[in-house]
């Protein structure tokens, strides 16, 4: 047994990590006209190819190839390319072997930590990976590499069916799916990766492969491992059925009396609330130092369950927006995903096994104390936390063993921890603030009787830096061993993320 590292350690690490992954992408690969010729050795390549193409600065497909929902995630690459085949994704995969030219692989781009699907090399796009087919005889859903959950959900409006995906819009499909993914439906369902049949992908050699469960090493590596063992291009998703949605929005000002209400609230919904068709996701927000809590609510139904809601909607505030409507329409209810105040973003986590009143009181003390100094720090500071009391019974939906979570044994609740500014000069001022604010909440959830001292984070959440123990625990020796098997030469390591 592998022990997890300690996270608090994280504090120090944090910045001198972060600045060493850059270091280490710049000095080993100084030689930016090296990256203009493996540019031109895919050019070459993919020529004949009517389905893919690759773009330099200062063309449109070049900016929206790198561009980043978090502008602090966007690098200039020398090139961008977007593959439309399995096949010339292979080709382009093995000039960047023989070049060892760094890349990245973006999906939709939501990617908050600098470097994970950006690059200074290749930008590899997946953008033409674009189909939704449904298939009713097989109960699935393929789905390109390169599709939002939006594109998704709008493809399946009206099928009857859903898919496991996205809470809000603009998310991609690919790492979203690639590092677990906690849905509105992952109460009833499981994460979005033991809602998947298969993966296309294309292994670091260019080679494709089909991987299913009858594959191990890599349906346990794909499931959690991100852009660790090569890039898919397709997912099969289990489809569900899909009927009518309730689903409800309260924004409540901090300054009113009825944020103990909330915090009550909150605590009796994680007590009391087991129908697994019910999902509450709290956020305390502060915004240019004006806080805030925001309650989203969805019912896996078309009318708003008796009881189990009252409580918020009753606490009519700024706002309250309610729907019964389609699953699509449902998700235009939600506040926009856009970057809010700054449109720099990091996110951090911390994962829980509950949120108690003594643990949401510190969130709320951590809102308005780093909403105070990040809006000092910027003018267009802002910070943000959400709570998400899942279903204790969220990772029994698969007794197959996954990268991610390493234990599933005991319910996580993955705090998100989301820090927006707007100034590039600030970058690393909000990621220290980051970690103090990360490391005060786990202190004080341990302090509290927690026993969260080796339990994993969410890697879609942790901020860069994050030691990969943390994410994978025991599951790192044989995620290795996998990895040197299936990538010998290291390719995939020329892209930026956790890597093993
Ligand atoms: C506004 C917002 C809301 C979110 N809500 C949720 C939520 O409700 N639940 C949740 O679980 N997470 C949520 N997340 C986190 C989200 O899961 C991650 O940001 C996720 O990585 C986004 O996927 P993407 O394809 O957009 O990211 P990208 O930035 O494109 O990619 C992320 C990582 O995956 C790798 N990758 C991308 N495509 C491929 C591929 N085809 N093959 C191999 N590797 C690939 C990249 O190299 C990169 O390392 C949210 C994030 C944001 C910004
Ligand atoms: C690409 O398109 C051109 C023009 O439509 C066609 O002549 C050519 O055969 C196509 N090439 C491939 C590989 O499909
Ligand atoms: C609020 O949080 C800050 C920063 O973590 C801390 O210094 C302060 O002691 C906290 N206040 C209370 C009342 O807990
Ligand atoms: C989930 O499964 C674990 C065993 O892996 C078990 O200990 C736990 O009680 C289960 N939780 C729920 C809520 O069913």
């Amino acid at each position: 047994m592998v022990r997890v590292t300690p996270f608090v350690s994280a504090a120090l690490l944090s910045l001198a990590a972060i600045e060493v992954v850059i270091a280490k992408s710049q000095k080993h690969f100084k030689d930016l006209s090296g990256f203009q010729d493996t540019c031109t050795q895919i050019a070459e390549a993919i020529r004949f190819s009517n389905d893919s193409a690759l773009y330099y600065s200062p063309s449109s497909q070049y900016h929206l190839d790198n561009a980043h929902w978090s502008e602090s995630s966007t690098a200039q690459s020398a090139c961008s390319v977007e593959p439309g085949t399995p096949q010339d994704v292979g080709k382009i995969l093995r000039i960047i072997g023989v070049t060892r030219t760094p890349f990245a692989v973006k999906g939709g781009g939501h990617a908050t930590n600098p470097g994970f699907s950006s690059t200074i090399g290749v930008q590899i796009s997946m953008t033409r990976f674009n189909k939704v087919i449904v298939k009713r005889e097989a109960s699935t859903v393929e789905v390109g590499a390169g599709l939002t959950w939006d594109d998704v959900y709008q493809a399946l409006d009206g099928t009857g069916l859903n898919v496991v995906g996205g809470r809000v819009s603009g998310v991609g499909v690919a790492g979203f799916t690639l590092g677990g993914g906690y849905s509105w439906k992952t109460n009833q369902y499981g994460l979005t990766i033991d809602n998947v049949e298969s993966y296309e992908l294309v292994l670091p050699d260019g080679t494709i492969q089909i991987v299913t469960s009858q594959n191990e090493d890599l349906w346990f590596g794909l499931r959690g491992g991100f852009n660790n063992f090569g890039i898919v291009t397709k997912f099969v998703l289990k489809a569900h059925p899909q009927g009518d949605v309730w689903g409800g929005l309260v924004i409540i000002s901090s300054s009113s009396r009825h944020v103990h209400k909330v915090k009550a609230a909150i605590l009796k919904f994680q007590q009391e609330v087991t129908d697994p068709k019910a999902m509450l996701l709290p956020t305390y927000n502060s915004v240019r130092n004006i806080p805030s809590i925001e309650v989203l609510m969805f019912y896996d139904g078309p009318e708003k369950p008796a009881g189990i809601f009252d409580d918020f909607l009753t606490m009519v505030e700024i706002r309250v927006i309610e729907t019964s409507a389609s699953f699509l329409e449902f998700l235009k209810i939600l506040p926009s995903s856009d970057p809010f105040a700054g449109k720099r973003a990091y996110f951090s986590t911390v994962s829980v096994l509950q949120y108690s009143a003594p643990l949401l009181d510190v969130l709320a003390n951590e809102t308005l104390f780093w909403g105070k100094k990040l809006s000092k720090l910027d003018s267009r500071g802002a910070v943000s936390y959400d709570m998400e009391p899942f279903d204790p019974g969220l990772f029994n939906h698969s007794n197959i063993p996954s990268a991610y979570p390493p234990d599933r044994s005991r319910a996580l609740f993955p705090t998100n921890i989301y820090f927006a500014w707007s100034s590039p000069s600030k970058d690393a001022d909000v990621a220290t603030a980051l970690w103090q604010s990360t490391n005060t909440i786990r202190a004080a959830a341990i302090a509290q009787g927690q026993n969260i001292d080796d339990v994993a984070v969410y890697g879609n959440y942790a901020l860069i830096g994050t030691p990969v123990e943390s994410l994978y625990g025991a599951n790192l020796p044989r995620l290795r061993s996998i990895q040197n098997r299936v990538d010998p030469h290291k390719v995939m390591a020329l892209a930026g993320g956790f890597k093993f």
